[in-house]
């Protein structure tokens, strides 16, 4: 099957002197039955003129943010939301600085930040621009934003250097495209669920029992998810997230309905609870408020364990249950202990006594456990990160 056919590849050439091998890339492209626009930044126009490239990619070139015919024919937000994916080679220092700090000087930035596709880069420049802090920062800062590097290569350079900056080769970069696009097509066959979120355990009709989970993790895990092709559903408890596109989102506030909303979303491949369901429910809740004059005294009772339940559920178990654990000491022993007693086949433990990660940060550092007693640290890192480091194993897991 030829994964390429009919793709939309917009292919944005910026000005460095790799830019001749962009035209390889146009031909490779087309050559596959892909339909490739190309974008030319002013300097590129140096390098390679808008003639090779419309003559190899069979279609009209963009240079200019404010030109007449395009903005009437196409205009920059619709190029970008016309491609499948984004690809960007030559990425010079200067592109991808601009990239991190969110400028929209000329069209190639324009679209670039107007886009909502799969964003693919290949830088190439001088060894010491590559190794210069501002543009590491950068390249840290840009894959934090979900930005997919390729390369660059170890080599001689056109300057006369040797290091590493040298644009990936041609046939390499579409490599690391075809096998994004083979990963999606892939993953279409598969259904996650995602639990996210706190809980909320009502006394009376306006006073609930909660806790400080923003929803973050479980979020990122959804659109990693989704990124990666899966049919995916996430069920949140109430959080100040915007919803996520091309996903279905079931809102919830008890971990009585976070349970018959997974329950009614079975079956499915992989279920994940990075939620924080509240371990314990109020055992009469009041149809009035609860008034104030008296001292209060609660009746806790045990809420029912999710995660315990589709862990050991007869028929409709998915092939993969991974729980969470947040932890404030003990991870190891603790996790173990849940992996075991509660059935699933991962436990992916966070410390929750440090401040920078854990709940409501932007950060997370997990350590999963395996069910053959192995297990693997993520360095602390964006909750993004830590989710497409998950979302990687899930799919070597499945597969
Ligand atoms: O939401 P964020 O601010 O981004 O923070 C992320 C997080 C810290 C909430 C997340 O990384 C995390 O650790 N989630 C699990 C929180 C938790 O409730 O852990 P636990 O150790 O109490 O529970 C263990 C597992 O059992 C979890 O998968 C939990 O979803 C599940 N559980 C717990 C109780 C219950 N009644 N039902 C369950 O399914």
């Amino acid at each position: 099957m030829n994964i390429f056919l009919n793709k939309k590849i917009l292919l944005i050439i910026c000005g460095g002197i790799a830019a001749y091998k962009s035209l390889e890339i146009i031909r490779l492209l087309k050559k596959r039955g892909c339909q490739v626009k190309t974008i030319l930044t002013r300097n590129a126009t140096k390098f390679v003129t808008p003639l090779s490239a419309a003559s190899l990619s069979q279609e009209k070139v963009y240079t200019d943010l404010f030109d007449e015919d395009n903005e009437a024919e196409m205009d920059h937000i619709s190029l970008s939301r016309w491609a499948d994916i984004v690809l960007i080679a030559p990425a010079t220092a200067n592109t991808i600085s601009k990239i991190s700090s969110g400028s929209a000087d000329d069209l190639a930035s324009t679209v670039i930040l107007a886009s909502n596709k799969d964003i693919f880069l290949a830088p190439a420049m001088n060894v010491r621009m590559w190794e210069h802090p501002a543009n590491k920062d950068n390249l840290i800062k840009i894959k934090n934003l979900g930005y997919r590097i390729i390369g660059p290569e170890i080599g001689d350079m056109a300057c006369g250097e040797y290091g590493e900056g040298k644009m990936t080769e041609p046939n390499q970069i579409i490599k690391a495209i075809e096998i994004f696009f083979n990963n999606k097509n892939q993953n279409q066959k598969f259904k996650a669920i995602v639990t996210a979120g706190p809980t909320q355990e009502f006394l009376d009709p306006v006073r609930f029992i909660t806790n400080k989970s923003s929803g973050k993790q479980g979020f990122a895990i959804a659109e990693s998810l989704r990124d990666n092709g899966f049919d995916t559903t996430l069920i949140t408890g109430p959080t100040n997230l915007k919803d996520i596109a091309d996903i279905k989102i079931i809102k919830i506030k008890t971990a009585k309905e976070m349970l018959d909303e997974t329950l009614s979303n079975l079956p499915v491949d992989v279920a994940i609870f990075s939620a924080a369901v509240a371990d314990f429910k109020i055992n009469n809740v009041g149809k009035q408020k609860i008034k104030k004059e008296k001292n209060l005294n609660l009746i806790l009772e045990r809420n029912i364990d999710i995660l315990s339940h589709i862990s050991n559920h007869n028929s409709l178990r998915p092939k993969l249950v991974v729980g969470f654990a947040a932890e404030t000491d003990n991870l190891e022993k603790n996790s173990k202990k849940k992996l075991d007693e509660k059935g699933c086949d991962w436990i992916i433990a966070n410390d929750v006594s440090k401040s920078n990660i854990g709940f409501n940060s932007d950060y997370n550092e997990v350590n999963i456990f395996y069910k053959n007693m192995t297990n693997e640290l993520i360095p602390i890192t964006k909750k993004k990160i830590i989710a497409e480091e998950i979302v990687k194993r899930i799919i070597s897991q499945i597969n």
